[in-house]
């Protein structure tokens, strides 16, 4: 007969992991207890030797970092990626993504420590199987699980007892224990008992140089204490901080919080820009001012809009699962309207200034400097910056582009090149239009050889020379 849950035993436990978890997930005989103590322990003790094999499940700029840091600390790394060239490139060591140093892929793929395959056959050698696959929105903003669904489906034709999955992918409250475990469990095998599961959020920030995926604190929460145990040792070995809740949901939730948080307040600075372009001040000198109080307030900067897989999309999961629970998210609603309407002020604005030199936009050339979503990245998934130059292209402008880390780019219907930064070039054009503040580009030069610069970042704030020339928006 099934018993009340136990703790495992010698295994030391935060106390909100104890007794209050769900009781499908707890009530277990103590021959059930035994056995998932014992699954416990292989796992831990492979973890610890560096034995435990481990899967990345996609590698984009989430996973191919990630399975280059666990390959580093000693684990063997097999990534699952569907798309063949990239998986061809990491067999090749021909790195992708700008924060893996090259010399580490070079090293690690050497020493057959990090190699990609293209579909899900060696599942059943991996201990530990962690997805990094996009987690984007539908054309009405509503959430697009195919890719963690259609893995979720693919492992659980492989799936064998004591594995770990751990879900990194951002999502709303409730996919791992709603969507991925009954999935899984339709395998035959129990979750937290069989296998395990864990949630457990990136919060890598592409091109950060002080924080990395070893010193960044990471949130993580099992569907039960069996899996909390072995995903907090998991994560544990190459990562300094590791923060536990109470729940996979929970987890979720921090992310999609953290990123709420980011896209509220970028709103909010992006109201006081528009407010502050009617009253005829200077945003940026009211926000300079106001960041130099050393105590509750927090710096975030106004620009053409927000970009990237992350702002512009995760709080949306939330205002979507919120609705199942009748309740509306209305500062999400707020920061998506106000943030998505940067780019058409940064139009009004290029058209004003083009005005004031009696100039047409349709008869001018505008140099867009920056594509990518924010500064010194080559992501420019989401950029408000391809915005802005598509509505410029829309008032028949002609519209090139500069960016040092973009040599090219195709969404929106726009496909472009990057067109190198000639004193011609500067010259040549109406209207500098900064998008994106890349500290490659030296933008003192820009402003001596351009006739104007709409500068929405701020990027000029050094530039002392010139300034006549320069609108900040
Ligand atoms: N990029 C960031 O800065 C960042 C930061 C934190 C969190 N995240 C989150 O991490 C997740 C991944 O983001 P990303 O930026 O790494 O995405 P990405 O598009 O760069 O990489 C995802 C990879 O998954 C692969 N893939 C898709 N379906 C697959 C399948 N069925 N099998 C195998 N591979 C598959 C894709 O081919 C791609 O290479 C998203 O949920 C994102 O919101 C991203």
């Amino acid at each position: 007969m099934a018993g009340p849950a136990r703790r495992l035993p010698d295994r030391p436990m935060p106390y909100w992991l104890a007794d209050d978890r769900p009781a499908r997930l707890t009530v277990r005989s103590p021959e059930q207890d035994a056995e998932v103590a014992r699954r416990v322990d292989t796992l831990l003790g492979k973890i610890k030797d560096r034995s435990a094999v481990v899967g990345v499940v996609g590698l984009g700029y989430v996973g191919l970092p990630f399975a280059v840091e666990k390959a580093k600390v000693g684990f063997r790394v097999i990534g699952v990626e569907q798309n063949p060239k990239r998986a061809a490139r990491v067999n090749a060591a021909d790195n992708y993504i700008e924060d893996v140093v090259d010399t580490d892929l070079h090293e690690l793929v050497g020493k057959g420590r990090v190699r990609a395959v293209t579909d899900f056959a060696e599942v059943p050698q991996m201990d530990v199987i962690v997805i990094a696959v996009p987690t984007p929105l539908t054309i009405n903003l509503t959430p697009d699980l195919q890719y963690v669904e259609n893995v979720t489906h693919e492992l659980a034709k492989y799936i064998r007892p004591g594995q770990l999955i751990s879900l990194e992918s951002t999502t709303y409250p409730g996919t791992t224990d709603e969507v991925m475990l009954p999935i899984l469990e339709r395998s035959g095998l129990k979750a937290d008992q069989d296998f395990f599961l864990a949630h457990s959020p990136e919060r890598v920030d592409p091109g950060n140089k002080r924080f990395n995926t070893k010193n960044t604190n990471k949130v993580v929460g099992g569907v039960g204490p069996a899996s909390q145990t072995v995903a907090v040792a998991f994560y544990s070995q190459a990562i300094e901080n590791i923060v536990p809740v109470s729940s996979a949901k929970a987890a979720e939730m921090v992310k999609v919080y953290e990123n709420t948080f980011r896209a509220v307040n970028i709103a909010l600075v992006n109201e006081m820009l528009l407010l502050c372009d009617r009253m005829g001040l200077s945003v940026w000198e009211v926000l300079d001012a106001a960041f130099t109080k050393p105590f509750g307030i927090m710096p975030f900067y106004p620009g053409p809009g927000v970009g990237g897989h992350c702002i512009p999309l995760d709080p949306h999961y939330l205002e979507w699962k919120a609705r199942e629970f009748n309740f509306n998210t209305h500062f999400i609603a707020l920061a998506g309207e106000i943030n998505r309407k940067m780019p058409e002020f940064v139009r009004q604005k290029a058209a004003r200034e083009l005005n004031r030199f009696g100039k047409a936009v349709s008869r001018s050339k505008i140099l867009a400097l920056g594509v990518s979503y924010k500064r010194d990245v080559g992501d420019w998934r989401e950029s408000p910056a391809i915005e802005v130059i598509k509505l410029l292209q829309e008032e028949r402008a002609e519209v090139v582009y500069h960016d040092p880390h973009v040599p090219d780019f195709r969404e929106h219907g726009l496909a472009m090149e990057s067109t190198p930064l000639t004193d011609e070039l500067l010259s040549e054009c109406d209207l500098v239009v900064i998008l994106t503040e890349h500290s490659a580009v030296d933008h003192a030069r820009v402003v001596a050889r351009s006739k104007c610069v709409l500068d929405t970042r701020n990027a000029t704030r050094k530039v002392t020379e010139g300034r006549e020339k320069i609108v900040l928006l």
